[in-house]
């Protein structure tokens, strides 16, 4: 730990409840959170917005250096936002999901959004004592050099179950949505198995309870080895 902040990096791919158990375990340790999906879920809508085309790389690349993105911190209340527009809803639709891959996909992109995101990390630490920073590259590009490193994984089953309550959408269709992207992003990203020093937690058989609990103990014990 650098001096008192605690810096907590979370991988995993959809539905293995990252957000919800991220949220809640910033919030038990009094610390900031930073949902990095959100970031690129921003982007696509931004892009969308701009009337961008997602094939244009460099178009989406520009844009996604100049998107007047403000990410709100508090896990109570993490609010996206762009040029003061709230734009949480915005970003969750299915039209949003199917097209953020594309955005997620392209490299000069996650280039920005690493660099962006780190910076915003180092910030929300330095002010709130640490962070929680969730996302699919967290624990190996843009923060490998957090406290505690963790991959949150859950069966196939069990994750289609809990996206598609979160979403309250069509289970069929919300399968073959996930199954596609977390393919598209996998191409990116190594968040389907854990890199070296990246401890995993799976949910598989968890309740909420149990997975935040499971994410603190892995946390105690990579500080405790610090
Ligand atoms: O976690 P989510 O579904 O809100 O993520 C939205 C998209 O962003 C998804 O396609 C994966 C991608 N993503 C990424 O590539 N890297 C991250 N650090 C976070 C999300």
């Amino acid at each position: 730990m650098t001096e008192g902040r605690l810096i907590v990096a979370i991988d995993g791919p959809s539905g293995t409840g990252k957000s919800s158990v991220s949220k809640e375990v910033a919030r038990r340790l009094g610390i900031g959170y930073l949902d990095t999906g959100a970031m690129y879920r921003a982007v696509a809508w931004w892009a969308q917005h701009e009337g961008i085309d997602l094939s244009d790389q460099p178009a989406v690349a520009q844009a996604a250096e100049t998107i007047p993105l403000v990410m709100g911190t508090n896990p109570d209340d993490p609010r996206v936002s762009v040029d003061d527009i709230a734009i949480d809803r915005q970003i969750r639709t299915s039209e949003i999901s199917e097209m953020v891959s594309a955005v997620a996909t392209n490299l000069a992109v996650r280039s920005t959004m690493k660099k962006r995101q780190r910076r915003l990390i180092n910030e929300i630490a330095e002010a709130t004592g640490g962070v929680v920073a969730e996302g699919r590259d967290i624990t190996t590009v843009v923060a490998p050099f957090a406290d505690a490193r963790i991959l949150m994984t859950a069966s196939e089953e069990v994750r289609m179950g809990r996206r598609s309550k979160e979403l309250a959408v069509d289970a069929e269709a919300t399968r073959a949505q996930i199954v596609e992207r977390d393919a598209k992003d996998s191409t990116v990203a190594q968040f389907l198995t854990a890199a070296d020093g990246v401890v995993t937690v799976d949910t598989s058989d968890l309740d909420f309870e149990q997975s935040v609990a499971a994410v603190l103990g892995a946390i105690e014990a990579s500080t405790s080895a610090i």
